[in-house]
């Protein structure tokens, strides 16, 4: 939200429970609303709530290889890269290799 515009938005979904307790993220700001550090710190408060409120061990995320503001809204808030999944999404007429990252978030026992 910026001055009660919803201008974006965070997902998380995939939670998987058990002994993995791992959630996926996604993200999106509109255009015309980017730059100023909304991702940035939208990832982070999502992060605050999959670790205290939902209690998960692990946060993973993909991003398009180009998507560089999307690795530095990822770096800024703690993942690492762990590999490059070929031909993993289908996107304007081709399938296309990304970026997978991961971030710990809480050594807690599952519940
Ligand atoms: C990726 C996206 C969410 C970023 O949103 P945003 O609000 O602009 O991000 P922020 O302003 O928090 O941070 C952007 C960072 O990327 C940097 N950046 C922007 N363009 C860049 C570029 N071309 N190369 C490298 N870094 C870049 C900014 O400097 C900033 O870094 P900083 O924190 O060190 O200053 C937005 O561009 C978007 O919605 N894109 C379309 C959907 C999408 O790609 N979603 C992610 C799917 S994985």
């Amino acid at each position: 939200m910026a001055d009660d515009v919803v201008i974006g938005q965070v997902t998380v979904s995939t939670i998987v429970r058990g002994p993995i307790q791992k959630g996926f993220l996604s993200y999106w700001v509109a255009s015309r609303f980017q730059g100023q550090g909304h991702a940035s710190r939208a990832v982070g408060l999502a992060l605050r709530v999959m670790t205290e409120d939902l209690g998960l061990n692990r946060a993973e995320a993909h991003t398009q290889m180009e998507n560089l503001s999307s690795h530095r809204v990822l770096r800024s808030n703690g993942f690492t890269p762990w590999g490059i999944a070929s031909a993993h999404i289908y996107i304007n007429g081709s399938w296309r290799d990304e970026v997978f990252w991961e971030r710990r978030l809480s050594d807690a026992s599952p519940g």
